[in-house]
């Protein structure tokens, strides 16, 4: 099967993401071109180190690259600066180099902080992505916003650092959980439901087989990518456009916060949710018809995904809670809320312009 290339052309930090199985196994030829001296520092974490260590590190050895690894404890809690203060150190202690590459092994945790440590250590160091997880291969590890969760908030401390590679193996996901692969379906949907309805339909046509087909899972993660970078591209430090990828993020962000970022719901599984909420709002604002949300739940429920605030396990706050813990997104522009509503699939469009009561209504008939 052929690896397909997605170019991120970003004056002065283009870069490739690569994607197709056995990419890990062949790390160290696409690795290789970028080094000034045959060694890199790998930072992953526990769980993956597992499953995947050993194949990146013998694919560097392949090619005469020492290797040498950190491994954290997996999950969100690793994002803050304990851990963040830890990989800092520990690559400073490894004498990595302005000149060196650091490998950022692992889903979105791991991305996002190794992507900040790169940023930092010794003013910025180049970093290459390899993501394990559905949702860091078609999110995350692309368009270069890293960072670190505050107690104020998720993802508060960051820096913009694109990576020089991106090594998105799709052998990989295999070995990933239903749920967590079903999360990263969330962002994948996302983007159909964002900027292109054929991709959409395809999505409701082979999302069910993505598992068992290799060559479709290939054109999910190409499609998302390509759509990701197109954005990226043109606005990539979020001054417009980029809000777009941010479509279900901000009731996600809410549910989040309410469920205390905790296993009761996964990031991908409320922005799946987020996004069935936020057509049905546009619905309600007439800006689409009312087949255009149900035609989104449809989707999801016949992937097996949550799609209500009533598939969440547990009990949420009420509907003006929910809107109150909105208020606290970084999304937040002086004082207002942003939201991501649609004049159709594949209709996304960012605006301040939705009243709290129809919110409030959504968030209530949604429970
Ligand atoms: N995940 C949203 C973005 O990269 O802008």
């Amino acid at each position: 099967m052929t690896v397909e290339t997605v170019a991120v052309d970003l004056p002065g930090r283009a870069y490739e993401v690569r994607i197709g199985p056995g990419l890990v196994a062949s790390a160290g030829a696409e690795i290789a071109p970028l080094l000034r001296r045959p060694r890199v520092a790998i930072v992953t974490e526990d769980t993956v180190a597992g499953l995947h260590l050993a194949v990146l590190q013998d694919a560097l050895s392949a090619e005469g690259i020492d290797s040498f690894a950190l491994s954290l404890p997996p999950g969100e809690g690793t994002k803050g600066w304990p851990q963040f203060t830890l990989a800092v150190e520990w690559l400073l202690d490894r004498q990595v180099e302005r000149g060196d590459i650091v490998v950022a092994l692992g889903g979105g945790v791991i991305g996002d902080l190794v992507g900040f440590a790169a940023a930092v250590v010794r003013r910025g160091v180049r970093f290459v992505q390899v993501p394990t997880s559905l949702l860091a291969q078609v999110d995350s590890s692309v368009g270069g916003k890293t960072g670190i969760n505050a107690p104020q908030g998720k993802n508060l401390i960051g820096a913009f650092h694109q990576p020089s590679l991106v090594l998105a193996d799709t052998g990989l996901l295999a070995t990933m959980p239903e749920r967590d692969f079903l999360s990263g379906y969330g962002e994948v949907v996302k983007y159909g439901l964002l900027g292109d309805a054929d991709f959409f339909a395809w999505l409701e046509a082979n999302g069910p087989r993505l598992r068992d087909d290799p060559a479709a899972l290939i054109h999910a993660v190409r499609r998302s990518v390509q759509m990701k970078a197109a954005i990226v591209m043109r606005d990539e430090t979020e001054q417009g456009d980029r809000a777009l990828l941010n479509l279900g993020h901000t009731f996600c962000h809410a549910l989040e916060a309410a469920t205390g970022y905790s296993n009761r719901l996964l990031h991908g599984e409320g922005v799946a949710i987020g996004c069935a909420l936020a057509f049905e709002a546009s619905a309600r604002l007439g800006l689409c018809s009312q087949e255009e949300p149900s035609r989104v739940r449809e989707h999801l429920a016949a992937m097996g995904m949550k799609t209500d605030l009533s598939d969440i396990p547990g009990e949420l706050p009420g509907a003006a809670a929910l809107v109150d813990l909105m208020g606290q997104d970084k999304k937040v522009v002086d004082g207002q809320l942003r939201f991501i509503m649609a004049r159709g699939i594949g209709q996304a469009f960012v605006t301040t312009d939705v009243p709290r009561e129809v919110v409030l209504q959504v968030l209530e008939d949604a429970a």
